[in-house]
């Protein structure tokens, strides 16, 4: 037997029992005659003992042993007399009377404690010993209550958990698919499911009636903390269904998560706010609302005063940061710059500060009266003490998402992002499409299998860019945790959304035809929703990046440093395969 406990295990109560332990050498340190040896494993940390004066020969093994040595250990269970009040095992140590090494270690590449020493593509290459560490080791088990709450939930609600193939076709709306060529189909290939939403749809029409999945999703897009090329889903599907079904059946497991994992209890509906005031008021569709600071538009206060920046504006607004008047020149400075950062591409800043007797004092004083910035005031209900920031640009939508992330950097900077505190919300009345450069076409915002809004379906023949969806999407925090819709049930209305979307009858056919000759068979009125589970995972945990809560991330380019994936084929491999390369163009660094 390699243990009878766990080095997370033994307390007070158990101090006189032999007892055999087996785990990791966390640290060994020798002080006068003794040797102390920290144990390791999943649940804990044990102290154990090494005795000079009555076994020198177990006290020398014990010297010897390395970092990260596997070890067994027997002895008997004895109080402390130093307690260690940061160790649940700290009441107690182990006086050892044997010593087995299981296998030695090399010296690990980076410390294995709460606070390494390695740096981020360190770990990554040796993520197995990173996940050896505490914070990441408690992000998995985090993972896992959560699927395991939401197997329940779901459960309890009547939902089949349904497993959908890895191996589908592609598809060419949303973003990039995977590949994977077929050797017995020479010249064909596969797709990785971007998600199982076609799928899904076809189990409603199956009759399966509730349906869900916590499944992997593939998309071949560009990366960013809360984007990994392979991620999961809690994916869900419902017949017989309206909006207001879905929004409270998974309003309820939201909830229900938010208490079993984190304790806490979110009263009363989410917010709901539609897609127009989310991009007007917050200039993003997952707005985060853990701070006001509301966007007001000030076109009419100031325009038409000669200063060339605003009266060329087809867009002028700006947010109020309560009690930052004192910002210093530097700081409005550093926040400039930040707003010209290329990412976010606003040509300038312009602020205003609301004195302690109410005047306004204004970069831009030579051009405004004190009343036109007194009526600007107004407009915020700026109070003295506030500090106004102004951004402007030919492109409204361009410049209210550039107001987007100064809003979030004072948010940042004023500390109203705590990451305990959460606002969750249901964004909704998604526009149906939106227009590609790219593509010159319209695409369609969530995906071409949901529902226009019941009232908009005539403006699909004469104005579809004004078309709404019935489409939703969850957000926590400014982070989209999930989104869904409901589904076109009616192989017509399907084939006319494929026609909007510039799709030939033909080739409609050709890539969704399963789906539109499924519809002909008695498909139910359906709509569902997918949450991303990594997002909610980092939420919980707050994290920075949901890589910290995948055991195996890739990394900002896609790879995965470990297996040194992707990597080239055989030439034998690409034979079987009858593929050709092109020459690979040399990556410039
Ligand atoms: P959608 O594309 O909005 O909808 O995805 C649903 C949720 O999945 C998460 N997510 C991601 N998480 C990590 N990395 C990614 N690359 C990534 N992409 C998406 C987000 C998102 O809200 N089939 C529809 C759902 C439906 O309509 O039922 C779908 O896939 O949290």
């Amino acid at each position: 037997m390699y243990r009878t406990n766990t080095c997370g295990e033994l307390r007070l109560a158990d101090a006189g029992k032999e007892v055999t332990l087996s785990g990791w050498v966390q640290r060994v340190r020798k002080m006068g005659g003794m040797t102390f040896l920290d144990l390791r494993d999943r649940y804990g940390i044990t102290q154990i003992v090494f005795n000079n004066d009555t076994d020198a020969a177990l006290c020398e093994q014990a010297n010897h042993l390395g970092r990260e040595f596997v070890v067994q250990v027997t002895g008997l269970v004895a109080e402390r007399t130093a307690k260690n009040p940061n160790l649940l095992t700290g009441d107690v140590e182990i006086i050892a009377n044997s010593l087995k090494v299981l296998n030695a270690s090399e010296v690990p590449p980076f410390t294995i404690e709460d606070e390494s020493d390695g740096g981020d593509d360190l770990r990554m290459k040796y993520r197995y010993l990173d996940l050896r560490r505490n914070p990441v080791r408690r992000n998995l088990e985090l993972r896992h209550r959560m699927t395991m709450e939401v197997r329940r939930y779901l459960d309890s609600k009547g939902f089949l958990e349904i497993e959908t193939p890895m191996l589908v076709g592609s598809t060419p709306e949303g973003a990039r698919d995977f590949v994977v060529p077929s050797r017995m189909n020479p010249g064909c290939f596969y797709a990785l499911p971007q998600s199982p939403q076609t799928l899904k749809q076809l189990l409603m029409v199956s009759g399966m009636d509730r349906y869900f999945q916590i499944v992997k999703c593939f998309r071949d897009e560009d990366l960013r903390a809360d984007r990994q090329p392979e991620f999961t889903q809690i994916d869900c599907e419902m017949s017989f269904v309206e909006q207001e079904d879905v929004i409270s059946l998974f309003e309820g497991m939201a909830k229900h998560l938010f208490k079993e994992l984190r304790g806490v209890e979110l009263d009363g509906p989410f917010v709901r706010m539609p897609w127009s005031d989310a991009m007007k008021y917050y200039g993003s569709d997952k707005p985060d609302l853990r701070f006001e600071m509301k966007f007001v538009e000030l076109m009419d206060i100031l325009k038409g005063y000669g200063f060339a920046v605003f009266d060329n504006a087809a867009y002028i607004g700006g947010i109020c940061a309560k009690g930052a008047a004192n910002y210093t020149r530097k700081q409005l400075d550093q926040l400039t710059d930040f707003v010209k950062r290329p990412q976010i591409g606003a040509k300038g800043m312009v602020y205003a500060r609301v004195e302690a007797d109410g005047s306004v004092k204004s970069s831009v004083d030579k051009f405004y009266s004190q009343e036109t910035l007194q009526k600007m005031k107004e407009a915020f209900g700026a109070e003295p003490g506030d500090l106004i920031l102004i951004l402007s640009g030919d492109d409204a939508m361009k410049t209210r998402k550039q107001l987007c992330e100064l809003r979030l950097e004072m948010g940042n900077r004023l500390g109203l992002r705590d990451k305990n505190k959460f606002a969750c919300l249901w964004v909704v009345d998604f526009p149906m499409f939106e227009w590609s450069e790219e593509e010159q076409r319209l695409m369609a915002m969530h995906h071409p299998f949901t529902h226009p809004k019941d009232e908009d379906i005539p403006m699909l023949d004469t104005d579809p860019a004004s078309v709404r969806a019935d489409a939703y999407d969850m957000v926590v925090n400014g982070v989209e945790v999930g989104g869904g819709s409901i589904r076109i049930h009616d192989s017509e209305l399907q084939a006319k959304m494929f026609e909007i979307l510039g799709f030939t009858p033909e080739k409609a056919q050709e890539q969704f035809g399963f789906l539109m000759n499924a519809f002909k068979y008695g498909a139910p009125p359906h709509g569902g929703l997918a949450y991303g589970l990594d997002r909610w995972v980092s939420l919980f945990a707050g994290l920075d990046s949901i890589r910290d809560c995948i055991a195996f991330p890739k990394n900002n380019s896609g790879r995965d440093v470990m297996l040194e994936a992707p990597a080239p084929l055989d030439q034998k491999q690409l034979d079987e395969l009858q593929l050709e390369l092109a020459p690979v163009e040399e990556k410039k660094s």
